[in-house]
């Protein structure tokens, strides 16, 4: 049998709406004349990509990338690469990362570098959420959702394992019994 870690409950569906709602009105504020094209990484940032462009409501692309870092568990195989890169030409656009956590920071930094060899006007940062206490390399996130503790997250898209993306709220895993 598949072991029931204990989960509470970090952000509830509302602290995340009232999130991704603050996050489209700067976004908008930056963005509503530049057509920007929208990179969400999969695959956890499929439910925040989702509520953030509808709340956005304003012209724009969407382009997926899949990346991989972690194998299996919850620590970082370490190693980065494009398992699926953007099929769409960003050479001069303004492209916006749509990421659904920032823990270490390697796999965002790896992204932006490997998006900026394709020449767009501009490339920045949108991350839901931002785990401080892990990172190793330093990353500007343009717009951030919350800063979580140092704990395992998961719900509204984000899994462990792939479990748990279907949780409408953000939880912790406190233990594994
Ligand atoms: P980083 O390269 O260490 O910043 O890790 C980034 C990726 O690791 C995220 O996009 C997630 O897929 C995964 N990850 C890191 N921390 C968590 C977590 O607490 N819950 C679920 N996935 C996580
Ligand atoms: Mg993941």
């Amino acid at each position: 049998m598949v072991s029931e870690p204990k989960l509470s409950i970090l952000f509830t569906a509302e602290q995340i709406a009232a999130a991704v709602k603050r996050l489209a009105a700067e976004i908008r504020r930056d963005y509503h004349d530049k057509n920007p094209v929208l990179i969400a990484v999969l695959k956890g940032s499929f439910v925040f990509l989702a509520d953030l462009v509808r709340e956005l409501n304003l012209p724009l692309q969407i382009e997926f990338a899949q990346l991989s870092s972690y194998g299996h568990g919850k620590e970082s195989a370490g190693k980065i690469r494009v398992v699926k890169d953007i099929q769409g030409d960003i050479k001069g656009r303004h492209v916006l990362v749509v990421e659904d956590i920032i823990d270490t920071g390697l796999t965002a930094k790896f992204f932006l570098e490997h998006l900026k060899k394709k020449q767009p006007a501009s490339v920045k940062l949108c991350s839901l959420t931002d785990k401080p206490s892990r990172t190793q390399v330093k990353i500007d996130i343009d717009y951030l959702g919350m800063t979580v503790p140092d704990k395992f997250i998961v719900g509204y898209g984000i899994d462990w394992d792939e479990r748990f993306r279907y949780l409408p709220d953000i939880r912790a895993i406190e233990d594994e019994s």
